[in-house]
């Protein structure tokens, strides 16, 4: 039995996903991480080079690009969705920016029309951290399927899971010989299993970045009854949307805000409280109640690190 990388199960969780999403490549990773780190050596990030992230996001879209030398530039969020504001992007823009990174929070997608608009008048690749949003869309179009890479996660808090996970979506087909061969240790182990090459060697800079197909089989069998756990994810999220109406409005609790044109995954429920107080007050009050909650995102441009790279309160 093929338990290692790339057995039957990852390759079906492979065509699966390219064939539901249409992208040209799907290759399963070892963690959202580490699908981030593969764009930034697909997209030769070096030292000096800049990328443009949101302040608001998980470490990983940022420190992916950072290991390799790279300066985080933040960009503020909408208030309304918490996404990178398209209207912020432009200004940041420089000779050296090699990537503009979105993150669709919670699923909910980034305004990608005005995103891809300025990417492409200035010629810079467009990465999706999609860690929250497969299956989401923007405007009928699969999340994921919008900037030259994409990159899902399939941690244990993810909707499809199978512990610890990811993928790398491969929209521009360039990508997809060395993406392999990334993936492979720098190898062109890929190639030589496909018959086209006798033997096997390194070829490129690269890592192990395949999961065991163990996680994979775990995976695939969430993705067979995918329509199963999207619908009851609906049905709660919704049932919470509409009986919390009236409670936030009297507490000024702010409920989510997804545009019309998004389709969501329902992959998170949350709130915004009036006050830090009432935040610390309502994860106590649930937590005896045996109801786990958590605060989310801290801005990056303040933590320790971000503040190395110059962020400074108020920005
Ligand atoms: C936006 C975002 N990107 C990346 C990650 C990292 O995912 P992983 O744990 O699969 O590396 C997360 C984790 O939750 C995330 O929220």
């Amino acid at each position: 039995m093929h338990i290692s990388g790339d057995g039957l199960f990852t390759k079906k969780c492979h065509s699966l996903l390219e064939k539901l999403l249409g992208v040209h490549k799907v290759l399963l990773t070892t963690s959202c991480t580490h699908a981030l780190e593969m764009a930034a050596l697909l997209l030769d990030i070096r030292p000096g080079d800049e990328v443009i992230v949101p302040s608001f996001t998980f470490v990983s879209t940022v420190n992916a690009f950072v290991i390799f030398g790279a300066r985080p530039v933040f960009v503020d969020i909408r208030p309304d969705t918490f996404n990178l504001d398209e209207t912020q992007i432009e200004k940041h823009v420089t000779s050296r920016t090699k990537a503009i990174m979105t993150v669709h929070y919670a699923g909910v997608g980034c305004e990608m029309d005005e995103i891809s608009g300025i990417a492409a008048s200035h010629g810079i690749p467009v990465v999706e951290d999609n860690a929250h949003g497969l299956f989401g869309r923007y405007k009928g179009k699969y999340l994921g399927t919008f900037g030259r890479l994409a990159t899902q996660s399939f941690h244990e808090t993810k909707n499809f899971t199978c512990g610890e996970g990811g993928a790398l979506l491969i929209n521009d087909a360039n990508y997809i010989e060395r993406a392999e061969i990334i993936r492979e240790k720098g190898t062109n182990r890929s190639r030589f299993f496909r018959g086209q090459v006798d033997k096997y060697t390194w070829v490129d800079v690269g890592s192990s970045y395949l999961p065991s197909d163990i996680l994979a089989a775990f995976l695939y069998a969430q993705l067979e009854v995918r329509e199963e756990i999207q619908a009851k994810r609906k049905r709660i999220w919704e049932y919470y949307y509409e009986h919390l109406q009236g409670w936030a409005r009297d507490l000024g609790v702010r409920l989510p805000v997804v545009p019309p044109y998004c389709e969501q995954p329902y992959h998170m429920f949350y709130i915004v409280l009036p006050t830090l107080e009432q935040r610390q007050a309502m994860i106590e009050y649930l937590n005896e109640r045996e109801i786990n909650s958590v605060f989310h995102y801290l801005p990056l441009h303040l933590s320790e690190m971000g503040q190395r790279f110059g962020g400074r309160e108020g920005d």
